[in-house]
């Protein structure tokens, strides 16, 4: 198209032994449960960049709220964003990330510069107190491996915890389900479609943004809904 660049960004991939500690301690806690942490490799800088896209367009101050943090790559963009009177509630239902997010907060620049800002609950998000608390949730929980009522009860508590106007992001894989549905037996098969129409539902009524991000194994779609009525 005539004057249009596509504009491509590589992100650099960080080759420290503590990038290399993370992964180890990410592959380990998905190899023990690949259901609950859905993925076998940190998301990507460039998904990380993607996800908090809403902490540069709201101004100071928000409540912010982060679910399935893991071992924080997303956390250490949120951090990065963070201004003076924001407010940061991590939720992360595996103690060993939690343990390694408590160590980055004490250890690195850029979370230390927040850490009186940020709380850190080894929770699952169900657990939440149902209040209308945040601006900005992000969430990467893996709806792919849950049963279609539970993906419904995951938005429906998204949407009770958001304040008016408030906007969630959260991150599926591009083709996860139709890839699965491939191989899956019967009764997954039905599961996953389940798990479509109920997504399906709340994308066609509230998502207000949808982007494409190739540079992450595997590659995802970040969304942002709103839920106004
Ligand atoms: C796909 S991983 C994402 C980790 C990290 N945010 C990233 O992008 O690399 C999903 C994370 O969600 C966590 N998780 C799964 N179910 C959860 C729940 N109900 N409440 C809180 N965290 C949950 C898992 O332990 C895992 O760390």
């Amino acid at each position: 198209m005539p004057g249009k660049k596509l504009q491509i960004k590589f992100t650099k991939v960080r080759k420290s032994g503590k990038g290399l500690q993370e992964r180890m301690l990410f592959l380990r806690g998905a190899v023990k449960n690949i259901h609950q942490v859905g993925s076998i490799l940190p998301s990507s800088q460039a998904v990380a960049q993607s996800m908090t896209q809403m902490l540069r367009q709201q101004p100071a101050p928000r409540r912010i709220l982060e679910v399935g943090a893991g071992t924080g790559p997303i956390t250490a963009r949120i951090v990065r964003e963070m201004k003076p009177g924001d407010h940061l509630d991590i939720y992360e239902i595996d103690p060993k990330f939690t343990a390694f997010l408590v160590e980055r907060f004490a250890r690195e620049p850029n979370f230390q510069r927040v850490a009186h800002q940020v709380a850190i609950h080894t929770d699952s998000i169900e657990a939440i107190k149902p209040q209308a608390q945040y601006d900005i949730i992000i969430s990467a929980v893996p709806f792919t491996n849950l049963p279609p009522d539970a993906v419904k009860l995951f938005f429906e508590t998204y949407r009770t915890i958001l304040r008016p106007d408030g906007v969630l992001t959260y991150i599926e894989f591009i083709f996860g389900r139709t890839i699965l549905r491939v191989f899956a037996r019967k009764d997954a098969r039905k599961r996953l479609r389940g798990v479509d129409n109920v997504v399906r539902r709340y994308v066609s009524a509230y998502e207000i943004k949808r982007q494409i991000v190739p540079f992450n194994a595997p590659p995802a779609r970040i969304r942002s809904l709103r839920f106004d009525e």
